[in-house]
C-alpha cells in the first residue's frame, strides 16, 4: 500500500455501481482502495455487513480511510417492495450505523442517493437540490433513501449526497440489458437524466480530494442529458456510444419483440403502444452545474 495516497473505503463494491466506481478510481492510481462485499464474495474484497456496527467499527478502524463511499444497500424498487423490513434494516439503519462510526472516526462520507426521492412530484414540477424530497407514497425504495438522506444531513459529518438517475456504463444496467437481449424495449418513455460512470467518478474524485468544497446534496447528470432525454433517445445514444450496434431502428407501437438478427443489423428499439403516453412527471435540474 502506498501511504501517500488517501485510503478510500468503498462499501458495496460487489454491487453494480460500487464495482464500476472501484474500477474507475483504481484506473487513476491515486488512491488506496478498500472494497467490501456482504453476501457475494469477490476477489480482493473484504466482508462487511453494514447492519453490524462492530464490523463497521473494525473495518474503518483497521483501514483508516479518509473518505467512505457507500454503495451498500437494496437498490431495486421491486426488491424493496417485497422486503420492506430488510430495506429499512439495510437502507436506513445500516446507513445510520455508517454515519455514527464515521462521526467517531472523523471520516467524510459520500452517500449516493437517487432521483427516486422526487418521484412524488407528478405535475411537471421543477426539482432542484432545494426542493423538498417527495417520493411516491408506495415507493419503499424512495422512502428509505429519503430517510437515509435525512440521517446523513443531520449528522456532524462532512458529507455529500449526489442524486442520480440511471448510471451508464457499457457492461452494466440498462446498456447490458440492451446488449444481452439484442434490443431495447421501452415500456415507459418519460424524461430521464442519466450520467455516464466517467462523469460520476469525476465528481467522486472532487469530493475525495476536497470534501469541504463539495458538501451537501447535488443533482448529477451528464451534460448531454441536462434537459432530460426520453428513454428511447437515451437508448439510441447509448447503443451507438457504447458501440452495441452501429445503428438503431425505432419501432413504435410494438407489441411483439424480435431481437437483432445478426451483428451487422441495427439494434431495434421497440416502443410499446402505451409508452408514449407516459409524460415526464417532474423535471430534475441542478442549481450548481
Ligand atoms: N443503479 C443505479 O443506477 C443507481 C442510481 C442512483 C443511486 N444508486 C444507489 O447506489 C447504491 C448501489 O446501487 P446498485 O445498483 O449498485 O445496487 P446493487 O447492484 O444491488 O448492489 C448493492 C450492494 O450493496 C451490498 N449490500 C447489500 N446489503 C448489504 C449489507 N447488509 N451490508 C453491506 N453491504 C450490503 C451488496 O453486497 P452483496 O451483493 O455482496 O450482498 C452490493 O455490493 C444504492 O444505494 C442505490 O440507491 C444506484
Amino acid at each position: 500500500m502506498n501511504q501517500e495516497r488517501p485510503t478510500v473505503l468503498i462499501l458495496g463494491t460487489s454491487g453494480e455501481v460500487g464495482s464500476m466506481v472501484y474500477r474507475e478510481l483504481q484506473s487513476t492510481e491515486q488512491y488506496n482502495l478498500v472494497g467490501t462485499y456482504s453476501k457475494n464474495p469477490k476477489p480482493g474484497l473484504i466482508p462487511c455487513n453494514i447492519c453490524n456496527p462492530e464490523c463497521l467499527k473494525r473495518t474503518i478502524g483497521e483501514n483508516k480511510p479518509s473518505a467512505i463511499l457507500t454503495f451498500a444497500g437494496l437498490a431495486r424498487e421491486k426488491l424493496c417492495r417485497d422486503n420492506p423490513e430488510e430495506t429499512h434494516a439495510v437502507n436506513v439503519v445500516g446507513v445510520e450505523n455508517i454515519v455514527r462510526q464515521a462521526e467517531i472516526d472523523n471520516v467524510s462520507l459520500l452517500y449516493p442517493s437517487t432521483i427516486n426521492t422526487l418521484t412524488g412530484y407528478n405535475n411537471g414540477e421543477i426539482c432542484t437540490e432545494d426542493t423538498k424530497p417527495l417520493a411516491k407514497v408506495d415507493s419503499v425504495y424512495g422512502q428509505s433513501k429519503i430517510q437515509a438522506e435525512n440521517i446523513v444531513k443531520s449528522s456532524s459529518l462532512i458529507f455529500t449526497i449526489p442524486r442520480t438517475d440511471l448510471v451508464l456504463n457499457r457492461n452494466y444496467g440498462i446498456a447490458k440489458l440492451f446488449k444481452d437481449n439484442g434490443l431495447a424495449k421501452i415500456m415507459i418513455n418519460g424524461l430521464r437524466f442519466p450520467i455516464y460512470i466517467k462523469d460520476y467518478s469525476e465528481y467522486l474524485q472532487l469530493f475525495i480530494n476536497n470534501p469541504t468544497k463539495h458538501t451537501g446534496i447535488i443533482h448529477l447528470f451528464s451534460q448531454e442529458f441536462q434537459n432530460g432525454s426520453k428513454l428511447a433517445d437515451v437508448a439510441d445514444t447509448i447503443i451507438k456510444r457504447f458501440n452495441l450496434a452501429q445503428d438503431t431502428i425505432i419501432i413504435p407501437n410494438a407489441t411483439e419483440f424480435i431481437p437483432r438478427r445478426n451483428d451487422y443489423s441495427p439494434m431495434p428499439i421497440y416502443i410499446t403502444p402505451t409508452a408514449n403516453d407516459n409524460l415526464p412527471n417532474f423535471v430534475f435540474t441542478s442549481t450548481r452545474l
